[in-house]
């Protein structure tokens, strides 16, 4: 049983305080960070494996058991041992989005036809290597790309990612949203896809799939953009006769801070059963997000803590470049202290060890005193963390762990 600390609003069965020590996974966060040093990465394996059955649960109770697919997203996450385990639940397949991701998903243990492959402005050497997968089903992004395929493969089916001119992210974060009002690389306008499907046929392709992506992290309080983002994407299916999967996209998010109302996955599960559930269409549904962000945590050493005018800092030995998130789609990893004290929470301003302005992982936490403290761990670094990392100013070390 955890302790109850209002402040701590991320707790949960698998995530918390016992005895004023954090524990994740089963494990004492103290114990992760003293044995494996900092930076680390830390993933547990039965949160993703638990994120992965609930998306199953809802997709069934949306009354699609049997004909409803999950393609984890691999780009938010690829480290091998997690992809590997991913593979070992039988429970999905892959989004890939590269020719490299196709490759080190089968070094994982998927097969082709376990691939789903959406990528964009792809080159005559990507061309040629996704030709050699037989069974892997592949989206077209933009009329070139159907032409380009329907040269290389003429007679094949194929995927057409479209755009519906409308998106979905969390908080409406435009940093966030694929498809809207402004007008982005993804996917066919309405206005080009008839012309798109000429192409197709002229090629004597198929067009078996409807495939859109509107945007990363919703919440609750945005299934109701949801529900007009899949008004608008059925059309395309209704204007294309041979189209018998629908591929949602990914986009489910995860809270980032106390006043975020997590995915409430019921109320999406209407959502689906509304707009699919009488249509004989199979419904595939591609989140990276959802399945790894809140498995992971990112563990960091203290460097120093020093008031600066009106701020007080505390420095870490790892900065935004191994977990870009924070800085560049402002998504907060709220800090937690791996002891907890009872003396009163102050506000500190966490930042990393990297010379940018914008190297600052969250504003004003508010913190305990942090004397006796080692390290901290911040929240939700499962994906687009370490798979977005780079070696900027030299300091892209870090270790990953997936945790039994
Ligand atoms: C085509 C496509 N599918 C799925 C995803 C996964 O999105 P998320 O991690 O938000 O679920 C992305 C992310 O950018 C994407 O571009």
């Amino acid at each position: 049983m955890h302790d109850i600390d209002p402040h701590a609003w991320w707790q949960r069965s698998d995530l918390g305080y016992q005895s004023n020590k954090l524990y994740f996974a089963g494990q004492s966060v103290q114990n992760l960070a003293y044995q494996f040093g900092t930076p680390s990465f830390v993933y547990s394996s039965a949160r993703v494996e638990a994120n992965l059955q609930r998306i199953r649960k809802a997709l069934n109770k949306a009354g699609l058991e049997g004909r409803s697919s999950i393609f984890y997203a691999m780009k938010a996450n690829r480290f091998a041992p997690l992809l590997r385990f991913i593979q070992q639940t039988e429970l999905c397949g892959i989004d890939a989005c590269s020719p490299n991701e196709i490759k080190h998903a089968l070094s994982c243990g998927f097969s082709p036809s376990d691939i789903s492959f959406t990528a964009t402005s792809l080159s005559k050497k990507d061309y040629a290597e996704l030709i050699r997968y037989d069974g892997m089903s592949v989206n077209m992004d933009t009329l070139h790309a159907i032409r380009t395929w329907g040269e290389l493969k003429p007679g094949s089916e194929i995927g057409i990612r479209i755009n519906p001119a409308i998106g979905i992210s969390r908080s409406c974060n435009d940093r966030l949203q694929y498809a809207g009002c402004n007008t982005t690389k993804f996917g066919i306008y309405q206005e080009q896809f008839e012309q798109a499907l000429e192409l197709a046929a002229q090629y004597n392709l198929t067009v078996r799939k409807i495939h859109f992506h509107t945007g990363c992290g919703y919440l609750t309080s945005e299934l109701e953009q949801l529900d007009r983002v899949f008004q608008e994407c059925i059309k395309f299916v209704d204007a294309a006769p041979d189209v018998q999967l629908i591929n949602i996209g990914g986009g489910l998010g995860v809270p980032h801070l106390s006043s975020d109302e997590k995915l409430d996955l019921d109320q999406w599960s209407k959502v689906l059963h509304k707009h699919f559930a009488h249509r004989n269409l199979h419904v595939e549904v591609e989140p990276g997000d959802y399945i790894c962000k809140d498995a992971g945590l990112l563990l960091l050493s203290k460097t120093y803590v020093e008031q600066k005018r009106d701020t007080l800092y505390v420095g870490v030995d790892a900065g935004f470049n191994i977990a870009p998130e924070p800085a560049y789609y402002g998504l907060p990893f709220q800090p937690v202290p791996l002891v907890k004290n009872n003396s009163p929470l102050t506000k500190m301003t966490v930042v990393g060890n990297i010379n940018e302005a914008l190297d600052v992982w969250y504003e004003n936490a508010l913190l305990p005193n942090l004397d006796n403290h080692d390290y901290l761990a911040l929240i939700n670094a499962g994906a687009y963390s370490s798979s977005m990392s780079s070696n900027h100013c030299m300091r892209g070390e870090f270790s990953e762990f997936l945790l039994a």
